[in-house]
């Protein structure tokens, strides 16, 4: 499905809002492809998301799971202290840092149910039985992963293909592990040693992703040896998109760093550097999705209230070349940069 696409681009899952039915079918019929984000939402949610997302497309489309983790036992009462006073300011209640594997089961089940034909897994491996059930329906399955051993893991698990991400994507890291010893939550790999080791240990097909936003990327990591480009900041502002008003804001002032953090979400991920994030991003615990549930109220106030410092802004590091144009118009520009990038490398290395 990714190998013969006119355009070599996919538009990545983007849970929490961004991803919309509108978003995917944009650029299938823009001759890319995308994802639904199944994360966070209700089975019935994503259920209506894929049947809203076929109104508007005969192209096939994916669906991402976040893949649950083990309950981590860190001590959370400094954060809760810190999170119940980020909530008083805006006169909410936190949430409450409870566990959970955001009905999983319920959700492969629905994607097994609709017949979709690709399914994407990050933060870890399906279940060998997930992996024969999908086999077995004709889904192909689809692992994120961030090191040559994580790679190495999806391989024996059964993948039918790997979406290597690099240190500079936006939002999640797709890390198996969330290890406190890593502020990255594993070894932290840029995209092109990544593909060039993994490529050089598994047949896979890989899709690149982490950072791009030009089609002269696209054509690079083509080049490197992926079968598309997977990108989720360069439509971050499209008017397709779910993106809230002040994140789109604050890309379009392109005048942040961008910086990895656990302070949101327990997890590490990339965002615009905002209040939030300096004062407690150093005391947050490695806890997904406690603290995701911990804090959710307050990222909803502060983006109900249009306030960027106490918001999740995830950006990948290349976000301020992002442009707010619709879905086709950027996979459009994404592809004749990629024919100028590949023109050029074309005399450039021709023999004389
Ligand atoms: C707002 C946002 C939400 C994301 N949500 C998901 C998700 O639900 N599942 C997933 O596998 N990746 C998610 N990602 C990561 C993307 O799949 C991809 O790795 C990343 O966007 C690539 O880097 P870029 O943003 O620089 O293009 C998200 C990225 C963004 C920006």
């Amino acid at each position: 499905m990714f190998a013969d696409l006119a355009v070599p681009v996919v538009v990545a899952p983007m849970a929490g809002g961004p991803s919309t039915p509108a978003l995917v079918a944009g650029a299938i019929e823009a001759g890319g492809s995308g994802f639904l984000a199944g994360a966070y939402l209700t089975p019935d949610a994503l259920r209506t998301q894929i049947e809203a997302t076929r109104a508007l497309t005969a192209g096939p489309f994916g669906v991402n799971l976040f893949t649950p983790g083990a309950e981590s036992t860190a001590d959370l009462t400094d954060y809760r202290s810190r999170v119940a006073a980020e909530a008083d300011r805006l006169g909410i209640a936190a949430g409450t840092p409870n566990w959970d594997d955001d009905h999983y089961a319920a959700k492969l089940d629905v994607v097994l149910d609709a017949r979709v034909p690709v399914v994407s897994f990050t933060f870890g491996l399906p279940r060998p039985d997930d992996v024969t059930r999908l086999h077995a329906a004709g889904v192909l399955v689809v692992v994120t992963v961030t090191t040559p051993t994580e790679a190495r893991a999806a391989t024996a698990a059964g993948a039918d293909a790997l979406c290597v991400q690099g240190a500079a994507a936006g939002a999640h890291r797709g890390t198996f592990t969330n290890d406190p010893a890593f502020p990255g939550g594993a070894p932290l790999y840029d995209l092109l040693p990544a593909l060039r080791l993994i490529g050089a240990e598994t047949g896979l097909p890989l899709i690149a992703t982490g950072g791009l936003v030009h089609g002269a990327d696209v054509a690079a990591v083509v080049a490197a040896g992926a079968v598309a480009a997977q990108l989720g900041t360069a439509f971050l502002r499209c008017p397709e998109a779910g993106t809230q008003p002040a994140h789109r804001a604050a890309l379009a002032a392109a005048d942040r760093e961008t910086t990895l953090t656990r302070a949101f979400s327990g997890r590490p991920a990339r965002g615009l550097v905002n209040r939030f994030i300096t004062d407690h991003g150093p005391a947050a615990p490695a806890a997904y999705p406690q603290i995701h549930h911990l804090t959710r109220p307050v990222r909803a106030a502060a983006a109900q209230a249009g306030d960027p410092e106490a918001m999740a802004l995830w950006a990948g590091q290349g976000y301020p070349l992002a442009t707010d144009g619709p879905v086709a118009e950027v996979i459009a520009t994404l592809a004749t940069q990629a024919a100028a990038a590949t023109a050029r490398l074309a005399s450039r290395f021709s023999p004389h």
